[in-house]
């Protein structure tokens, strides 16, 4: 089981967005529970405004969290109202009555959690990296565009393998990018894009199937001077750049929840004149996502990582270096 692996306890991955943190129903806030390596969290935003990240099993009677009310902050279980706040200190035991010292092994065990990009961090051990760095969060001129968090029947190995690979694009991506006919790959020559990604750069002919809402651009073909790289475990960072100056960035975070299940999100930065509305245009990005899910979940299982198990190619260069780096990672 590749998720049983401790080493993968040690990094980040994405769970949710904070919007989904707020959502309230019919006036009542609701916990958010969300699974992750193969076990169950509760995440809620505590009075101090901080993100608190548990095991969703109540100290008391083992009552899951999630069934429980976010009031002002404090999240009450549902099954004898124990209540906890900042950073998962159980503030109240209603059975005890006022005042009454809470038994320190109420309090919960929580997790590290934390909010940016406008997602939901979750780390179930000690981190060993910092989430990967987006200069242009920090950028004015870029706005951020969230397209919310999918479930998806695949493994995370089969979904970082695809957001690396290329040659699939005139195969899968015919109802979107892809141009029939240009099947060959260039030579890829794999470098440190920058601190946090390693991968490769390249220039994609592109149908310009979107429009000016994508690209800013008219013509049918267009060129896309383009980056793809990875960050470990799961994390894949693409850039385009177009003639005009337009540069559009997607962060692709693929999380496992279990080793056939993963939690899948993108998060667009741009410098745009902010004029096309943020759901128009990831609309061509959601598209794409719905291609690479409609192939991969008809993949079975975990992608190996000893690399003589399938067999790979000059195009798979990206794909086969990162196996290798998580096989280490792992000490597989
Ligand atoms: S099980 Fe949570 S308060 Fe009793
Ligand atoms: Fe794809």
């Amino acid at each position: 089981m590749l998720i049983e692996h401790e080493e993968l306890r040690h990094h980040w991955y994405v769970v949710a967005e904070a919007r989904d943190l707020d959502a309230a129903d019919a006036g009542i806030t609701r916990p958010l529970g969300v699974r992750l390596l193969g076990a169950d969290y509760v995440v809620w935003r505590s009075p101090a405004g901080e993100l608190v990240a548990a095991p969703d099993r109540c100290p008391h009677r083992e009552s899951p969290l999630t069934l429980g009310t976010v009031t002002d902050g404090c999240l009450t279980c549902a099954y004898h109202g124990w209540t906890f706040g900042d950073g998962g200190a159980c503030v109240e035991v209603p059975s005890s009555g006022v005042g009454r010292r809470v038994p320190p092994k109420a309090h919960l065990p929580t997790v590290h959690a934390r909010e940016r990009y406008g997602l939901v961090w979750v780390c179930p051990g000690e981190p060993v990296a910092d989430i990967p760095r987006v200069e242009a969060e920090d950028d004015p001129s870029y706005r951020r565009i969230n397209s919310g968090v999918e479930r998806w029947a695949t493994s995370v190995t089969r979904m970082t393998d695809n957001f690396l690979d290329i040659a699939h694009f005139p195969w899968v991506h015919t109802g979107t990018f892809g141009i029939q006919g240009q099947l060959a790959v260039p030579p890829i020559e794999l470098e440190q894009l920058d601190d946090d990604f390693y991968g490769y750069r390249y220039d994609v002919e592109v149908a310009n199937a979107a429009g000016k809402s994508s690209s800013g651009l008219d013509a049918p073909v267009i060129t896309r001077r383009m980056t793809t790289g990875f960050n470990l475990p799961f994390t894949v960072r693409s850039t385009i750049h177009y003639e005009t100056g337009l540069d559009h960035l997607i962060l692709l975070c693929s999380t496992p929840i279990d080793d056939a299940t993963s939690y899948f999100t993108f998060v667009i930065w741009r410098n745009d004149d902010f004029s096309v509305p943020g759901e128009e245009v990831i609309a061509f990005d959601r598209a794409i996502g719905a291609e690479d899910r409609a192939m991969l979940e008809r993949v079975p299982g975990v992608l190996p990582l000893d690399p003589l198990a399938t067999v790979s190619v000059q195009s798979d260069k990206p794909s086969v270096e990162w196996r290798r780096r998580l096989a280490a990672l792992l000490g597989a």
